[in-house]
């Protein structure tokens, strides 16, 4: 199902300031945001910021005016794909455990028929409360779907577990939540990013790969409701925060890392542009200036995904291939001669490092292409394609 409205209530508590960038978030992903914030949320952050955020006017009271028929606990959240109350403080959360409708959101909770979601935050005594473990407990019992908390610096000044997650958290999470689950408890296996092979102590050789394809693969596995490990060469990325991650330098690190993943994996989708050389004899120290001709030795590195797919059992194993000519032709060679059943084709000069790519997938039935679009778009196609065929040809 594709969110495209949602309520947003925000409650009291000091993580209310997060919820204005959480709405931002939303608004950016395309989806239409009404807000609805309870009387303790305004004494922290002003309606007039989610009105401008969003473009609609904020509603607390069950009694607003502006409702023509009275019924602003049923109207706002007619025709909303979910509720998502974020921070919902320790009150709101027992006031939902109890059913109790005593404010607006507390009644447009009870009276919805979507998806609740619930971002928790508060001090780490409150939550570590039996009281508090108790209407959780009850909220998972009910379907309501509970988000974090995470752990960490709280405002009271103490350290624990209570604190909301961080807005681009939320709204990882929040759109995973309505992903098709087309790879349910399946483990997938992710290589991202470029690789570094040292000359010297501070000097290597890598390739301008961002990891941006990798990780949005990586994310929409996760979304698809997959085990995911990312084995990442050095990126600036922030990983998906579901994802186990195995950061690695050089080729024989990635090999090593990817080789002992890969015997738990149902699905192997090697993203990542690997360094076909390596450097003979690196340095240890940094290598001095002189006026000499300095040559480098280098020797072929191992390819990893053919060492993967050339298995006697291997997971389902999907390659990429960035070319700068001959884009299909060659595509297909590297499909067949490292006997993948599914490769990914995208031109050099328009995919490495930008936000957009055009991806052609090549498989036994020929070829799709995928128009034009932002990586994570691009990679929930690509999962989908995934899906199809591992299902059809691999179960
Ligand atoms: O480098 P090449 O064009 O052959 O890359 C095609 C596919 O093989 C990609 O999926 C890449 O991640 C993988 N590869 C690898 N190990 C290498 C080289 C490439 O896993 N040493």
């Amino acid at each position: 199902m594709e969110l495209k409205r949602i309520v947003l209530g925000v409650t009291g508590g000091v993580a209310a300031y997060k919820a204005a960038e959480l709405t931002r978030l939303l608004v950016k992903s395309g989806i239409d945001v009404q807000v609805v914030c309870t009387r303790a949320a305004l004494h922290f952050v002003g309606a007039a910021t989610f009105q401008a955020l969003t473009g609609h006017p904020v509603f607390t009271d069950l009694w607003d005016e502006r409702v023509d028929n009275g019924m602003a606990h049923i109207d706002l959240s007619r025709g909303a794909d979910a509720i998502v109350v974020a921070p919902a403080s320790a009150d709101f959360l027992a006031k939902l455990a109890q059913g109790r409708a005593d404010d607006l959101l507390s009644t447009l909770c009870l009276a919805r028929d979507c998806p609740l979601l619930v971002a928790p935050a508060m001090n780490r005594q409150m939550w570590e409360n039996p009281a508090t473990e108790r209407n959780l407990a009850q909220l998972s019992l009910d379907q309501v779907n509970v988000l974090g908390p995470d752990s960490g610096e709280q405002a009271c000044g103490e350290t624990g577990f209570g604190r909301m997650l961080e807005p681009e958290t939320l709204l990882e999470a929040i759109v995973a939540r309505f992903q098709p689950k087309r790879l349910n408890g399946l483990k997938v296996l992710v290589t991202a990013g470029p690789t570094f092979e040292a000359i010297d102590a501070v000097r290597g050789i890598t390739n301008s790969s961002s990891g941006k394809m990798g990780y949005a693969v990586a994310r929409a596995a996760l979304e698809a409701g997959a085990e995911v490990t990312l084995v990442s060469g050095p990126t600036c990325l922030s990983p998906p925060r579901a994802a186990r991650l195995i950061s690695v330098l050089s080729t024989q690190q990635m090999l090593a890392a990817v080789e002992q993943a890969a015997d738990a994996a149902d699905i192997f989708i090697s993203v990542a542009a690997v360094s076909d050389y390596y450097v003979l004899n690196p340095s240890e120290q940094k290598i001095k200036k002189d006026a000499h001709i300095l040559t480098l030795e280098l020797a072929p590195n191992p390819d990893i995904l053919a060492n993967i797919s050339s298995r006697q059992k291997p997971p389902f194993c999907v390659g990429f291939a960035a070319e700068s000519e001959n884009l299909e032709e060659y595509a297909e060679l590297k499909r067949r001669r490292k006997h993948l059943p599914l490769i990914v084709a995208n031109d050099v000069k328009d995919a490495l490092g930008a936000d957009d790519a055009q991806l052609i997938l090549l498989d036994e039935a020929g070829r799709h292409v995928l128009e034009k679009a932002d990586k994570l778009t691009q990679a929930r196609r690509l999962i989908a394609h995934i899906a199809q065929l591992y299902n059809t040809h691999y179960q």
